[in-house]
């Protein structure tokens, strides 16, 4: 593995691997090697972030790495200097960058320009280390996701949704996606998924119905902000305690999270279901320092 730019380019295997050695550094976490051991990795984040940033700068010192963060206006990404140029000079200094921004296209590009690893934190497009970590969590939680129903209840075309219909494809499981018929993936993305174990309804319930996993997350995420009609649509789509009792009878929540309560899940929920979802949060760690882990590999055959 070279890059980590989408759950779409994984396999099976890789993804197994990566949930494996996560659940293994979690475990030594403290006591396992440094391979990142005089490495310096930049952070380009041209978005807002809690998790990912704090779970990207502890990961990468506890793998004795130095981060580097970098906010857009930090700079010169941030006056106009295009994304190659950007991977250019970054690729001649540092050892691996992780990138949060808008366009999957940049972050490709980056990875193409400047030759060194490069993760996607988050684009419009997709979210592959939330998905890492929320498969860790639910193999903890559940023992598997194998046999296991999976329900996203919300925006049915946004990073998430992407990112796991991917996950779905590539891992088997069964995956329903309750959204409204506006925000549902269109036909040509499913045309190109070609998923049968992924369902798309507009009835949340139906979604909800029997699954193990429930999982939502923001009904206008970053960059949409200016969208605020999105909300009228999403009210059927709120995870909360009546939507809750169509599930299965051990089933947990997931959200990436910031949660917006009220909105995409009640407070009631958000709370009742608070240990799994900071355990999700924290998962971010585990499953991140597994990617890095496997992306400093190559450089022990060349530079140091
Ligand atoms: N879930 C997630 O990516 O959180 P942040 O936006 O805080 O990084
Ligand atoms: N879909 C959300 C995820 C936040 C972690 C967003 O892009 O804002």
């Amino acid at each position: 593995m070279k890059h980590l730019l989408s759950i779409e380019e994984l396999d099976a295997g890789t993804i197994h691997n990566l949930i494996h050695n996560a659940a293994d550094l979690k475990a030594r976490r403290g006591h396992h090697e440094k391979p990142l051991a005089g490495q310096t990795w930049s952070l380009i984040f041209t978005k807002s972030s809690t998790r990912t940033r704090v779970s990207f700068e502890v990961g990468i010192r506890e793998l004795g790495g130095f981060p580097m963060f970098l906010s857009k206006n930090d700079i010169q990404l941030g006056r106009g200097e295009p994304i190659r140029d950007t991977a250019r000079v970054l690729g001649r200094m540092t050892h691996g960058c992780i990138i949060r921004t808008f366009a999957q296209q940049d972050v490709v590009e980056f990875a193409q320009y400047s030759g060194i690893p490069t993760i996607n934190a988050l684009t419009d497009e997709e979210h592959p280390c939330q998905i890492l970590a929320d498969l860790l969590t639910i193999q903890e939680k559940l023992g598997s996701w194998e046999q296991k129903k999976i329900a996203f209840i919300g925006d049915g075309f946004s990073n998430m949704t992407i990112s796991w219909m991917w996950a779905a494809k590539h891992l088997g499981f069964a995956l329903h996606i309750g959204c409204p018929a506006a925000y549902a993936p269109p036909a040509s993305f499913l045309a190109t998924l070609d998923a049968p174990n992924v369902t798309i309804t507009q009835e949340p319930a139906e979604a909800v119905n029997g699954a193990h996993v429930i999982n939502t997350d923001v009904w206008i995420s970053m960059g949409q902000e200016d969208q605020k009609e999105k909300e009228l649509a999403f009210g059927p789509y709120q995870v909360n305690d009546a939507l809750l009792a169509k599930a299965a009878t051990d089933h947990i929540v997931l959200h990436c999270l910031p949660a917006y309560r009220e909105k995409e899940i009640t407070e009631q929920v958000l709370e009742a279901h608070a240990e799994t979802i900071f355990q999700q949060a924290e998962n971010r760690l585990h499953a991140q320092k597994a990617i890095l882990v496997a992306l400093a590999q190559q450089w022990a055959f060349s530079l140091s």
